[in-house]
């Protein structure tokens, strides 16, 4: 058996715990990250692409900006697609100059995981049989098995940022946490082809067949999405199929349609809005897909993760430099106030572009006026641009020391 102690135990190397990390490195504290899959699993698997200006903005404060500043592609619009017409929504042009960057969440990944090798501090891969414990006590303990030795990690605080299928939210005792949550009756199908972007903004579209988006990775490699029922095999795809479905769902009336190129990964992804709250049970702080979950037609998941580590490394840094325990007190509400401003946005975004199963005629209409307003309106487009690009950060970089 390892004994060894730190600040702060961190379990998940997302992008959440990679963030908090780095963060807590900057700020002299210690940390020890735990995770239970491999480095190449982690940095291969893929999922987000679109970062708000405020996570752009928090990755360069932090130093961990060389790689989106290399291949980031700053996006000032996207565009609206209905009843065969792309509709532009001037992002920069409604926010004062807001944009996002497009940027696979595995590059951040990668990054993140660099510049933490770099800094000389632990981070475990592999580990197995993570779990945590005492955590009402003031040294909680994250135990796990590596590379043939258990490990028992004694910590100051414990960082639950090891996603929604993770271990530490359910180690909370029952009764602690309340859950909000909705299920949809569609997912995505998601795939990435070796295809240059068609257009230079994102397209997201309400087709009567369903949901359909349009975006990228690079000037060489498009992502698509498409809904699907919950539960769909992605055997039941043929690339062909897939191809067949996402032109009829784009293509516009201008003769506007994506490139197609050789399909080079392929999966389905069920949605979700869910949220545990408090995000804290003694001396454990959920963080990211742990606490919280949103559907991802918002692109809202990997920004609330960055949000509420901006909070707990203002909270943690606090604690150790001054004595301060009011802003641990406090992160749970602080938190929460941004990610049900989220919650409510994605729910918009998912449940105006996609078809339910059950919806009525009546219903479809509602969508199509929902989306002619919300194209045609300058203060209904203001409001979603000032929500795509993300919503002010709660708390200043200052209060992190960047
Ligand atoms: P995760 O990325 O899930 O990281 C948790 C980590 O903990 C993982 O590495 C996991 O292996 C590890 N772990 C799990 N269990 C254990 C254990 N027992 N012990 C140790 N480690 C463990 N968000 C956006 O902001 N923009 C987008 O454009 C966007 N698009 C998306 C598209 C798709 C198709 C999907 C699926 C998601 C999308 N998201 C998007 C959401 C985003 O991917 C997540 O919100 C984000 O990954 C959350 O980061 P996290 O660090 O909290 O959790
Ligand atoms: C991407 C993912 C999203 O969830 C979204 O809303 C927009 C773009 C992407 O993977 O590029």
């Amino acid at each position: 058996m390892s004994r060894h102690a730190t600040q702060v135990g961190i379990v998940g190397a997302g992008p959440a715990g990679l963030l908090l990390g780095h963060l807590l490195h900057l700020n002299g504290i210690d940390s020890v990250i735990v995770e239970n899959r491999s480095r190449e699993y982690v940095i291969d698997r893929v999922r987000a692409g679109v970062l708000e200006q405020g996570t752009v903005d928090l990755m360069q404060a932090m130093g961990v900006d060389a790689g989106l500043q290399r291949s980031g592609l700053r996006h000032d619009g996207l565009y609206i697609s209905f009843n065969g017409r792309r509709h532009r929504i001037d992002l920069a042009g409604l926010t004062g100059g807001k944009a996002i960057t497009v940027y696979g969440q595995n590059e951040v990944v990668r990054d993140l995981i660099d510049a933490r090798v770099g800094t000389g501090r632990p981070l475990y891969f592999d580990a197995k049989d993570v779990s945590v414990g005492d955590l009402d006590s003031t040294t909680p303990s994250v135990r796990f098995h590596h590379d043939g030795t258990d490990h028992d990690l004694r910590c100051d605080f414990i960082a639950a940022c090891d996603g929604f299928h993770g271990i530490c939210r359910p180690s909370i005792p029952d009764g602690v946490l309340t859950i909000y949550e909705r299920l949809y009756q569609f997912g995505w199908l998601g795939i990435l082809a070796e295809a240059p972007p068609s257009s230079d903004e994102l397209v997201y579209t309400l087709h009567e067949r369903g949901f359909a988006l349009f975006s990228m990775r690079s000037p060489t490699v498009t992502r698509l999405y498409l809904q699907v029922p919950p539960d769909e095999p992605i055997e039941h795809w043929s690339d062909e199929a897939i191809w067949n479905e996402m032109l009829r769902r784009m293509t516009t009336r201008d003769g506007w349609t994506p490139n197609i190129g050789r399909i080079i990964q392929k999966s389905v992804t069920p949605m979700r809005s869910f949220v545990a709250a408090p995000m804290r049970h003694g001396r454990l702080f959920l963080a990211g897909d742990a606490a919280h979950i949103v559907p991802p037609t918002g692109a809202k998941g990997l920004n609330l993760a960055a949000s509420d580590v901006l909070v707990l490394g203002r909270a943690l840094k606090a604690f150790y430099e001054r004595g301060r325990a009011d802003w641990l007190d406090e992160y749970s509400d602080v938190c929460l106030r941004r990610v049900w401003k989220a919650q409510r946005f994605s729910w918009w975004m998912t449940s105006t572009l996609h078809r339910s199963p059950d919806e009525t005629a009546f219903d479809h209409q509602r969508q199509i006026a929902d989306l002619d307003y919300l194209t045609s309106s300058h203060a209904a487009m203001t409001s979603l641009a000032e929500q795509y690009v993300g919503l002010p950060m709660e708390v200043s970089f200052e209060s992190v020391g960047l």
